[in-house]
C-alpha cells in the first residue's frame, strides 16, 4: 500500500481515479487543485503523485515544479494525467521532472500498472542507496582500522575476498553472504581501542599488552551492539580468534559450539596473515601455507572447512 496524492479538477474523474486506486490497495489523498494538493504535501509525505495538467489556481505543472523544490518532493515519482490534445505539454512536463503521463481517457489497469511501476522502481532506488550508504560506512571503519596497523595494509580487503571465496564455495545462501561480506570487512574493528604503541610495536608484546591486543574481538563485538544494522556481523567479530580445539579466545569455545562465522573467519585470517608480509613472518609460499593450514585441521580449523579452503587455494593455484 502506498500514499498517493492525487489531483483532478474534475470531480466525476477524480472520484473514479480516487476509486481505482483505492481498491488497489492504496490511500488516496485527493485535491481539485495543485494548491490545494501543495499546501497539504508535506503533512501527507506522498510516496507518489498523480496529477491532471490542466486545473485552476495551480496547474500540474506549477505543482510539479513546487514540490520538486520542497526536500520531501525531489524524488517522488510524479504521474501526468493529460488529454491527447496536450501533447505538446509533455516536452514541457519531462524537462520539469516528471516521471511518466498517462493519456485520458486511460483505463483503470493502465493507471493500476503505471502507478505499481514507478512505485516499484522508487523502491529500488531507496534500498540501493540504503545499501550503498551502508558500505560506505563499513568501508570507512574498515579503513580506519588499517589505516593505524601498518602490519596490516590491504589485509581486510583481501580477507573479504578470500572469505567471499569460501562462503561460495561452501553454498552459503544470498542473505548470509551479504552480511559475511561486510563482517569480513570489519572483523577486526575492535583494534581501534588498541594503542599504537601495542599495535604497531615491533618487538614482542609484554604480558600485559598481549592481554590488550587479545581484547579486540569482545571490544569490535561491543562496538557493533548498538548499530542494529551491523549487529548481525558480530559472530565474525567476535569469533574469529576462537579455535576448533577450544584453545582460542575470547570465549574458549570448541567445534560446532564455534559460530560458522568465526569458523571461516579464522581459517581466511590466518591464511592471509602467513602469505603476507607481517610483522612475524615473511610471506612464506602459498603452498607450504596451505599445507600449514592443513595440519591445522582438527587443532586450529574446522577440518571439514579448512579442506574446502584449501582444495579451492589449489585449484587457483594450478590455474595461475
Ligand atoms: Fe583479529
Amino acid at each position: 500500500m502506498a500514499r498517493i496524492l492525487l489531483t483532478e479538477d474534475e470531480d466525476s474523474l477524480r472520484l473514479m481515479t480516487r476509486t481505482v486506486l483505492e481498491i488497489a490497495g492504496h490511500q488516496v489523498f485527493a485535491y481539485p487543485n495543485g494548491q490545494l494538493a501543495l499546501d497539504d504535501f508535506e503533512r501527507v509525505e506522498p510516496d507518489l503523485v498523480v496529477s491532471d495538467i490542466s486545473m485552476p489556481v495551480l496547474d500540474g505543472f506549477g505543482l510539479l515544479d513546487a514540490v520538486r523544490k520542497l526536500n520531501l518532493g525531489a524524488v517522488v515519482p510524479f504521474l501526468f494525467l493529460t488529454a491527447r490534445s496536450e501533447r505538446e505539454d509533455v516536452r514541457l512536463a519531462r524537462t520539469l521532472g516528471v516521471d511518466d503521463y498517462l493519456f485520458k481517457p486511460y483505463d483503470a489497469d493502465e493507471l493500476i500498472e503505471a502507478v505499481r511501476v514507478r512505485l516499484q522502481r522508487r523502491r529500488a532506488i531507496e534500498l540501493f542507496e540504503s545499501r550503498q550508504a551502508h558500505i560506505q560506512t563499513i568501508t570507512m571503519l574498515a579503513n580506519l582500522v588499517e589505516a593505524r596497523d601498518a602490519y596490516t595494509r590491504g589485509h581486510v580487503e583481501r580477507v573479504q575476498l578470500l572469505a567471499m571465496e569460501l562462503g561460495n564455495a561452501l553454498g552459503w545462501p544470498p542473505e548470509a553472504m551479504v552480511i559475511l561480506e561486510y563482517g569480513s570487512l570489519l572483523h577486526d574493528v575492535g583494534k581501534l581501542s588498541v594503542p599504537d604503541s601495542i599495535l604497531n610495536k615491533p618487538s614482542e608484546l609484554t604480558p600485559d599488552e598481549f592481554a590488550i591486543m587479545r581484547s579486540h574481538p569482545v571490544i569490535g563485538a561491543k562496538i557493533l551492539e548498538d548499530i542494529v544494522h551491523l549487529r548481525a556481523a558480530i559472530p565474525y567479530i567476535r569469533s574469529h580468534h576462537e579455535r576448533w580445539d577450544g584453545t582460542g579466545y575470547p570465549d574458549g569455545l570448541a567445534e560446532y559450539d564455534i559460530p560458522v562465522q568465526g569458523r571461516l573467519m579464522a581459517i581466511v585470517d590466518v591464511f592471509d596473515a602467513l602469505t603476507s608480509e607481517r610483522s612475524y613472518h615473511k610471506n612464506l609460499p602459498v603452498r607450504q601455507v596451505l599445507q600449514a593450514l592443513s595440519d591445522g585441521a582438527g587443532k586450529h580449523f574446522d577440518p571439514e572447512m579448512v579442506k574446502i579452503f584449501v582444495a579451492l587455494q589449489l585449484a587457483k593455484l594450478q590455474d595461475a
